[in-house]
């Protein structure tokens, strides 16, 4: 089903492209900041002869709290501003003329949607998503195209709702797909590879490809190769979210 315009939706000022995976970056930093009051509650009552020895131990409780706390606070930058540098890092690495048929999988708030249609005139860019609240904070077909009028490009771009398991778009119908921090979100190795295949499904002869992703990236390169795809690099990681993010980037035989 084609989502229709925002309605009902207090104007914003800003484009907001979501907090990713709320829950964890909020136990990141409650758990952290709970070490960090505990363990220094627990250091100076030790320090003043309060509690035994055995409590030293709440230095290092202290420590890993304040790693978590941190931890929290960098999944938080990543989320609203180091993100958005990788995003255009794969915008600009495709030669764009202009008049592409794009599909973002798991568009979440349009952060690689908008980007990619601000590169057209004549084509259209499609956004599925499945609107997890878990995987991205407020998310909703709404949102997105809000931040899609904001960004003065809601004339090229389409949201709907749709699994990428099951992609309902015919064979060969894009020629640029991109994805970005989706695909791990699924935690069986089956429905990630028929992801994988759908997305080379969907994609046009000699169509471009751009993956971020934080997990199984070799994975997916392997599901690909597999596919006859010859034309695929992983960049070298960087490290927004702390553990390696790659970004896997080809195109379609
Ligand atoms: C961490 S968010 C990333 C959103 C966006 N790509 C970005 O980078 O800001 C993950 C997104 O994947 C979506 N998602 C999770 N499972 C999905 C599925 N099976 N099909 C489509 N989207 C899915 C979630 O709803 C969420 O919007």
């Amino acid at each position: 089903m084609v989502e229709q315009a925002a309605t009902g939706l207090a104007p914003k000022r800003k484009v907001d492209y979501g907090l990713d995976a709320p829950g964890v970056q909020r136990g990141f930093r409650l758990w952290g900041l709970a070490g960090i009051v505990v363990g220094i509650t627990l250091t100076q009552l030790q320090v003043h002869g309060f509690l035994p020895k055995a409590f030293q131990f709440a230095s290092s409780l202290t420590w890993t709290g304040a790693c978590f706390f941190v931890q929290g606070c960098i999944f938080y930058w990543a989320s609203k501003a180091g993100k958005l540098r990788l995003r255009d890092k794969m915008i600009n690495s495709i030669a764009w003329r202009g008049d592409e048929n794009v599909l973002d999988v798991g568009c979440g708030h349009g952060l690689m949607l908008l980007a990619a249609a601000k590169r057209l005139n004549t084509g259209h860019a499609t956004g599925i998503d499945v609107w997890s609240q878990v995987d991205q904070a407020t998310n909703s077909p709404e949102a997105t195209l809000e931040n899609a009028r904001l960004e003065g490009v809601a004339d090229r771009v389409t949201v709907q709702s749709a699994d990428a398991r099951k992609l309902p778009f015919p064979d060969a119908s894009f020629d640029v797909v991109l994805s970005s921090f989706v695909i791990h979100n699924l935690h069986s190795v089956a429905d990630r590879e028929q992801i994988i295949r759908e997305i080379n499904r969907v994609l046009k002869p000699n169509g471009q490809l751009a993956i971020a992703d934080i997990k199984h990236t070799r994975e997916y390169s392997i599901v690909l190769r597999g596919l006859g795809w010859s034309n695929l690099r992983r960049w070298f990681p960087n490290f927004l979210f702390v553990m390696p993010t790659y970004v896997l980037r080809g195109s379609k035989p």
